[in-house]
Formats: C-alpha cells, structure tokens, sequence
C-alpha cells in the first residue's frame, strides 16, 4: 500500500494548526507541523511533501510569501496552498502568481481544504501520468516513416533500421543517452522532407536521376528540418535531419559543411544511413553484399565519412553486417511501427 500523502501545516495560530492537523489526518493525510517561516524551511529542507498549507501573515509580516518562495525552490511538485485573514483578491492573484496551487480566506473550512488538497494531488498525478519526451519520440516516429513509405515504399524499414544502427553507433561514439534518444527521431525522419518535393514520381524511377532531378532531390534534407516543426526540442533533431547528405570533405549537400562544422549526430546518421541504403535494394540498384560495402566505405574515409566514426562503425558492422543483411527488410506492420527497438537484437 502506499503511504498517505505528507502535507506540511504552517501556521503561527496554535488552535488552526490543532484544528487543520486533525481534521486533515481524519481524510488520511499525513500531517507535520511548523510555527514559522524558519520551522517550515527547516522541514521542507528534511522531509519530502505533497503539499504545503500556510497561512500568509505571521504576527504582522507576510512570511507566507517567504514559505511559497522556499517550496517552490525546494519541492516545486509540493502543491502550495495559502491561508489569509485578509480578504483580498490582489493577494490571491499574487500568489497564485508566485507559483501558489490555490488560496483560502480564513477561517477555513477544513473540508474545503481536504477537498482542495485531494484535487491537487490527483491533477498533479494525472501530470506524471503524461507522455515522456521517449513516449512521443515514439508516436511521432511511427507517423513519419509511415508517411514516407508511402511515397516511397522502397525505403521501407530504412527509417527503423537506421534509428536503431544510429543508436549502437552513438554510444559507441560517445554521445550521451538524452542525445541518443533525440537522434533516434532524426534517423527516422532523416528523408522526411522527400515528402515535400514538388514531383515524387522519380523517387521511385528505376534507373538513374536526371541531373534535374537530383538537383531537386537535394532540397529534401532542407524541407525536413523547416517541415518537421519549430518546437525548441526539436530544434537538434532538424539540425542533423539537415545534415545528413553533408560528406566531411565539403562536397556533400545542402550547406557543404566540411569535417566537425558537420554535429557528430549528424556525422553519424550520415554513416549509418547510406549503409542501409546501400544494403538494401532499390528502385535503382539492387541491395550490395557485405563485402562490396566495406570496401565502398574504406575509399570513403575521409572522402565522405568521418575516419573516427568509420573505426567505430566499422567493428560494428564486422560483428553485424551478416545478420542485419540477411533480414533487413521487416515488415513494419508485423513489428508494430511504435514498439520499441531492442538494440540487443541484430
Ligand atoms: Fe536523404
């Protein structure tokens, strides 16, 4: 069983803290109490609260704005309710302003605030129940490599396996894992912006592009980072959605970025990428084998690739490569296309 919800009580009043304290205790609080500004900083510094209740005006002097201010820097998912005497509203807007979940005139009514505290910790759990960053990253992901398989059904699974070969890749080139989780979207919607070229007919030609065409080809790691979206999470995962057709000799696309003007991300979505396309088959070339794709990577160092990104990808590969060609194809409605990757699981 859980334990009950801890409030701290602050008042300088003995009999509202007597009152408060059994009528809050009787609803299954747990209740601590403090006479002061200094007690209840004190406890807030010991103990961990849902909530704080206290009243505004210690004998003449607003300490309450002093114990709101200490809650919000030392619990700010401690619900703050304040207690006044004074009837005013100016005084509620302020602290309702300064971070308070809510405001009662005095006396108050003890259900009122059990009621009032019983909401707070419900609206305030309902918030943790909210989708993570990792959850979303998930969602969205399924959204976008399904609306770039559709316009070209080729590259399905690219999306997927180039998240989860970019994953293994940057842990193994240091990236940290806050990093890594926000790569896993650009590897997915690394050709998100084909979906905004004017003609889509040639992304599935067989043969190769007309110079027109890969002239127009070129814009789509551009119109993903603007298409994407503006949000600042995001701003990143456009960031090394843009650069993934740079090469870090300075002769790759859109903005010819040379070596480490190129973000390491970027750097390694870039590798991983082009080894998936490379694997795989489509419209025009059938997939590669193994071998033909090392030996492809070994002329690119330096020319294409980071050197330091090839030494770590290519062990990976020498440890992979067999099993990740063998199957590479899955089909994304047999594995759920929002399901998790086990990266343990070639
Ligand atoms: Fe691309």
């Amino acid at each position: 069983m859980s334990s009950p919800p801890r409030v701290l009580l602050v008042d300088d009043e003995a009999r509202t803290l007597d009152l408060l304290a059994r009528a809050l205790t009787r609803e299954g609080f747990e209740i601590e109490l403090a006479a002061s500004a200094r007690a209840a900083t004190s406890a807030l510094k010991r103990f961990k609260f849902e909530a704080v209740v206290t009243d505004v005006f210690f004998e003449g002097s607003s300490d309450g704005d002093e114990i709101l201010r200490a809650a919000r820097e030392l619990q700010p998912d401690a619900a703050v309710v304040l207690m006044t005497g004074q009837p005013a509203l100016e005084g509620a807007v302020q602290a309702i302003k300064g971070g308070a979940y809510d405001y009662l005139q005095k006396p108050v009514d003890p259900v009122l605030l059990s009621a009032k505290l019983q909401r707070a910790l419900r609206e305030r759990n309902l918030d943790r129940q909210g989708l993570g960053f990792g959850e979303l990253v998930e969602i969205l992901s399924g959204m976008v490599a399904n609306t770039i398989e559709r316009i070209d059904p080729y590259t399905a699974g690219h999306g997927e396996r180039t998240r989860r070969y970019c994953d293994m890749l940057a842990e193994r080139c240091g990236v940290d894992a806050a990093t890594r989780q926000k790569l896993e979207l650009a590897a997915i919607a690394h050709d998100y912006g084909k979906v905004f070229l004017d003609d889509l007919g040639f992304l599935t030609k067989a043969g190769p592009l007309t110079p027109a065409e890969y002239l127009a080809v070129q814009r789509h790691p551009t119109l993903g980072a603007e298409k994407l979206g503006h949000h600042t999470r995001l701003k990143e995962v456009c960031q090394w959605i843009a650069e993934h057709h740079e090469r870090w000799d300075g002769t790759g696309y859109p903005a010819r970025k040379r070596g480490k003007e190129i973000s390491l991300p970027g750097r390694v979505l870039g590798v991983v990428e082009v080894f998936d396309s490379l694997a795989t088959k489509r419209s025009y070339k059938d997939a590669w084998g193994l071998q033909k794709v090392l030996d492809f990577f070994e002329t690119q160092r330096e020319q294409a690739f980071d050197p330091d990104v090839l030494d770590q990808f290519l062990p990976l590969l020498a440890a992979n490569g067999e099993a990740w060609m063998a199957r590479p194809q899955f089909d994304r409605s047999q594995r759920g296309a929002t399901k998790p990757l086990d990266p343990t699981v070639p």
